[in-house]
This record gives C-alpha cells, structure tokens and sequence, in this order.
C-alpha cells in the first residue's frame, strides 16, 4: 500500500543521496549521542568541527565521564546552550557506571541525564536500529505536509501526533535510515519557504502538494 512506497521511495533517496557527514561514517552509539546533542540548537556546518575534535579528545564514554569542566567548557566554546554539555556528561557518566555502554533500550535511555524524547528516538534508531519516533522541527513540517496534519506545532502535546505519525510509518528494516531521511528532506528539500517539491522523492504521497497548500503548513501559531 501507500505507506510502503512512501518508505521506501524515502528511504532510497536518503541512501542515494544523504549528505556525507562525519556522524554518519560511525556506528558508535556515543559519538551519535554527541552529534544529537551538537545538533539540537546548531546548524550542521557549525557542529562539524565541534564534533570531530571532541570525538578526538574524547573518543571513549569514559573520557567524556571524567573530563574536567574547565575543559570540558573550552571544548563546547561558541556552540552555546552549556547546560547541553554539562548534562551530556552526567548522562554519558550514569550510562558508563551504570551499563557500561550506551543501553540499546529507549526505556533505560531515556531515564538518563538531558536525554528527552527526540534524543532518544535518534540514538536509539540510528546507532540500534530501533523503531522509535526522531520529531524535531524538520521532521514536523515534512510530515505535516504529507499528513496534512494541521495541529499547531508549538503546542507541547502536538508532539505526540506526530510521535504516532512516524510509528505508524516507520521502515522497520531500516529505521536509522527513514528517521534521517525525514531530517534530510526536512533540511534540503522540504524547507519552510518555497519548498523544492519537484525535486522531492515523496511529493506523490505528499497530501499537501496534491492540493498547492505546502506553504501554509505546518500550522505555527505565535506565543
Ligand atoms: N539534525 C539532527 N540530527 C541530524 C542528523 N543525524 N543529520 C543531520 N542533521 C541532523
């Protein structure tokens, strides 16, 4: 049906044409966890040099546990939002004390320190391959789009619809793969102005470009 070919046209284009980034050559789940976490509030061509140093200087959890702040600090310098930092290190020090390793289980991920629920969706599909829902702005406007979903993307409990949007789409096969794909054209394709819909591998199940509303989506009302 519909949903298949939606994934599958998805998911061929992101490994066909997905940007060659440095977090996407690693498997590690704890260098993924940094580019998460990097990425939250900076655009992709900042966090690149950020995020190959700091692999460097801290390629294993335990040297990211331990690190002194000063350091630390001087190693986040000019990607803002330290609270990003200080709580990647006390979750990356209870996930080493406690397993070992970056636990390949939502449930347990995400009882860690500034682990919310996009991160979790993220590492887990990506490192684990595990279904589960990555919503962050981009992947809400591409789907409200598809979906024609007109819920108001500020409101917190907006979140969750498309939580269960992306449950009941995602490739089972390869979720690392649909979750980024839906980041990707979010990024390049699907943008928040004059999207580029005749280059887009989705516009055939795209709700919104059948009837010329894609601009008036997603429904973002102001505080
Ligand atoms: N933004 C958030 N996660 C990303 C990823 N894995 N690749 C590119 N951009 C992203």
């Amino acid at each position: 049906d519909w949903k298949i070919q939606f994934c599958d046209a998805l998911t061929n284009w992101y490994r066909r044409e997905c940007r060659d980034l440095p977090w996407r050559r690693t498997s590690n789940p704890y260098w993924i966890w940094i580019s998460e976490v990097m990425l939250q509030q900076t655009r992709v061509d900042t966090v690149i040099p950020y995020y190959l140093r700091f692999t460097e200087r801290y390629p294993k959890m335990e040297d990211l546990a331990y690190a002194p702040e000063e350091e630390l600090m001087k190693n986040w310098e000019g990607l803002g939002y330290y609270s990003r930092v200080r709580n990647l290190q006390s979750g990356v020090r209870e996930a080493f004390e406690t397993y070992g390793e970056v636990p390949a289980d939502p449930v347990r991920f995400m009882k860690l320190k500034g682990v919310g629920p996009y991160t979790a969706g993220a590492v887990m599909s990506i490192a684990y391959g595990i279904p589960a829902p990555a919503v962050d702005g981009n992947v809400m406007r591409v789907l409200s789009r598809v979906l024609l979903i007109e819920d108001d993307i500020v409101k917190p409990k907006t979140r969750k619809i498309f939580e269960e949007a992306v449950m009941d789409l995602i490739d089972r096969e390869d979720p690392s793969s649909f979750n980024q794909g839906l980041m990707e054209l979010g990024a390049t394709v699907c943008t928040p102005t004059r999207p580029k819909c005749l280059l887009c591998p989705v516009r055939d199940w795209c709700a919104a470009y059948h009837e010329g509303r894609e601009e008036e989506l997603p429904v973002k009302s102001k505080k």
